[in-house]
């Protein structure tokens, strides 16, 4: 069934566990994350951004997202709005069936220009008006997403990726956290601790220290009841980057999140763990090895069928390494 985000993060704290937010854009995507949910009996959180709405149609996202709820009844389905960019956006993803809505106030409603923090505390404070009336959750997001490593903005987060930021203006700031929940009673906090989207996080391979997670601790110990969420945080697996190269792909040498940080954030209150770009790589990667594979071929049941089990695979370590997997 469709459930509250809310209940489901708070079934996350107080068991300890982490749930994968994974984003979706079309068939083959639900049914990788949910076969992959129902194998090792997660709950699941399926997000859909401004884009994949442009992408698939608001009618074809949401019955994908119902279908997959009639498909799996026993598993407990929260359906989010990522990146809502309007108090008007989270109002529209509200009316067609979300239970969950991400307001983005960090963000000016263009997407692309860093707000103010007032500007942030009334749109995410609205928001929260009118969802919690309708038993709808929210998550709100203080901070710049940025690199800790090339000192640079995540691109979507409005600094602009040209100019180098210092250690703090990357950081979320942890009186300002306190300061914003009490004043938008906000349920779910996005925070910037150093990860960043997509595909281009780090340029060397990560040595342990790559996320504060010092100031994860001091944000948690001070906002107990506030479920922290990570965006950016795929892994950008180097299997995956090795079969794209191997198959014709062009992808520069990168590197993501490794899961044994994820995992050490999990202890100490992130609950909510985007992951967008681990799909599109594993998909990409199985599309790549089956056209090459087999030149001949050209029902795209074939290859989509393969991209689906990879990205099933890759649905499945991460339920399984953030602890989701038994709590459905
Ligand atoms: O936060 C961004 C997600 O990865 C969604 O990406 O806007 O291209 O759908 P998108
Ligand atoms: P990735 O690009 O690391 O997968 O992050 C996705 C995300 O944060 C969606 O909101
Ligand atoms: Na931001
Ligand atoms: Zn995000």
């Amino acid at each position: 069934p469709i459930v509250s985000m809310r209940q489901l993060l708070d079934h996350a704290a107080e068991n300890g566990y982490g749930l994968p937010a994974f984003n979706v854009n079309n068939l083959e995507q639900v049914q990788a994350i949910m076969e992959a949910a129902a194998e090792v009996d997660s709950p699941v959180i399926m997000q859909a951004s401004a884009g994949a709405r442009r992408y698939a149609g608001e009618a074809f996202l949401r019955h994908l997202i119902e279908a997959a709820v009639e498909a799996y009844p026993d598993i407990p389905i929260v359906m989010h709005q990522d990146h809502g960019q309007s108090p008007a956006v989270c109002m529209s993803a509200i009316r067609s069936g979300f239970s969950s809505v991400m307001m983005d106030g960090s963000l000016l409603p263009d997407g692309k220009t860093a707000a103010d923090y007032d500007y942030n505390v009334e749109v995410t404070k609205e928001v929260v008006k009118f969802s919690h009336a309708v038993g709808v959750t929210v998550e709100a997001e203080l901070g710049v997403l940025g690199s800790l490593e090339t000192m640079k903005a995540d691109k979507e987060d409005g600094i602009g990726a040209e100019g180098t930021m210092t250690r703090e203006q990357l950081l979320t700031n942890p009186d300002q956290a306190v300061d914003f929940v009490a004043q938008t009673q906000c349920d779910a906090l996005a925070i910037a601790i150093g990860t960043s989207h997509g595909a281009y996080k780090f340029t060397r391979k990560p040595t342990g220290d790559i996320l504060a997670i010092d100031r994860l601790k001091e944000i948690h110990a001070r906002l107990p009841n506030t479920h922290l969420v990570m965006h950016g945080s795929s892994s950008v697996p180097q299997e995956l980057l090795a079969l794209i190269r191997e198959y014709g792909g062009d992808i520069r040498e990168t590197y993501g999140v490794p899961v044994e940080e994820l995992q050490e954030s999990i202890k100490f209150g992130v609950r909510k763990i985007n992951i967008d770009t681990d799909i599109r790589l594993a998909m990409t990667a199985a599309i790549r090895r089956y056209l090459m594979q087999n030149p001949s071929h050209f029902d795209p049941r074939e290859y989509l069928k393969a991209a689906k089990e990879e990205a099933k695979k890759m649905c499945i370590s991460r339920y399984v390494a953030f602890g989701s997997a038994g709590q459905a």
